[in-house]
């Protein structure tokens, strides 16, 4: 089975090429390296004994694209990671988001869409549902008007996947993330956030390491227990298996829909403090922290409600807030060594 990763040299690409090369698939990556680089390919062969075969190729040019299926016609599934995703920079630049984030996708599924049959993983996320208004989130939440171009092009992506799947052979699964972090346990792979990093944890381990001086913590005045925002932290090696499971479930035609979604978290909801009260844990040191004003656009709380992914998917997260960051902190302080 030949399986196509876009974005494969990414985070959470590069995690779940790992996951289906150790579960026998033959992968294919296409990366345009614009957030990750060739390297990566290493530590997979690392980790794996394998390197997977890698096309650099930009998504937005629509002949390569058409190319890339020619040439790969015997593609079994695909999984589409490659996207930007600073919420920020999306505001900032909202053509490079729509350009990128969707252009890219519509591209793939003209491809698809020639085919009798094929099998499409979408990666969402939980920015969809704003701030829902009851926890824990499930799939049923309703989805919100999007607070920038970047959450923008995840809803619209997933209208568009929904809209093809109907006219066309194309089954897909739409995976809603929650708050992916850590390392793989070898620390062969990780994250890699270019400049400033915008996610709070690879802000710890680089203020842990020195890197930075202190985090700045966005607002402990919310309605929480502690008064800072609570998110869902999933282990990124959790999450890319979620993704085998996904695609074996699209591959054995268990799929109940013809485009189906799943909320991929724990379940278990922590602070911004208890994420820092775990990193010193540890890492047997202080940080640096501060509290200063809210960030805009942060909502004050988000975890999943994991049923359907746990009794629909079969699928369940292994590790712990602590397991995470751990691999995350390994990883800080083998990239700076
Ligand atoms: C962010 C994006 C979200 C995107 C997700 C993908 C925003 C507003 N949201 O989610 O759309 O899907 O990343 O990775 O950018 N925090 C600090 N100090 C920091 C950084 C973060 O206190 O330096 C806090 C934030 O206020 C938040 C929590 O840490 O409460 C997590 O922040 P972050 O890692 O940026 O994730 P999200 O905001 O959940």
């Amino acid at each position: 089975m030949k399986i196509l990763v876009t974005g494969g040299l990414g985070f959470i690409g590069s995690h779940t090429v790992v996951e289906l090369q150790n579960e026998g698939f033959e992968v294919v990556v296409i990366d345009n390296l614009s957030n990750s680089s060739e390297d990566v390919l290493k530590g997979i062969e690392a980790i794996t004994g394998k390197k997977p075969l890698f096309e650099k190729l930009d998504l937005r040019e629509k002949s390569a694209v058409q190319d890339f299926f020619k040439k790969h016609a015997d593609v079994n599934g695909v999984i589409h990671f490659a996207a930007s995703k600073a919420v920020g920079e999306s505001v900032g630049n909202p053509l490079l988001y729509y350009e990128n984030n969707i252009n890219a996708l519509v591209y793939i599924l003209q491809e698809l869409e020639k085919k009798q049959e094929a099998n499409f993983i979408f990666s969402s996320s939980c920015t969809v549902y704003g701030q829902a208004e009851t926890m824990p989130i499930n799939e049923d939440s309703a989805v919100q008007p999007a607070m920038s171009p970047y959450g923008n092009t995840k809803q619209i992506g997933e209208e568009i996947i929904t809209d093809v799947a109907k006219v066309s052979g194309i089954n897909a699964i739409l995976l809603r993330y929650f708050n992916p972090i850590g390392a793989h346990p070898s620390v062969e792979i990780g994250e890699l956030p270019i400049g400033v990093p915008q996610n709070l944890v690879p802000f710890i381990t680089q203020t842990g390491i020195g890197l930075r001086k202190e985090l700045m913590v966005y607002g402990n005045d919310y309605p929480t227990p502690d008064g800072t925002c609570i998110r869902d932290y999933i282990h990124v090696v959790d999450l890319a298996k979620a993704h085998v499971v996904a695609l074996q479930r699209l591959l054995n035609k268990k799929n109940q829909d013809k485009v189906e979604t799943f909320n991929l978290g724990t379940g278990v909801g922590s602070s911004v403090l208890e994420v820092i009260n775990a990193f010193e844990k540890v890492s047997g040191q202080k940080l640096a922290y501060q509290i200063v004003d809210r960030r805009e656009g942060d909502v004050t709380l988000a975890y999943a409600d994991t049923t359907k992914a746990n009794e629909v998917l079969g699928w369940k997260t292994q590790s712990t807030l602590e397991q995470a960051m751990e691999s995350a902190w390994k990883w800080e302080q083998k990239i700076r060594s």
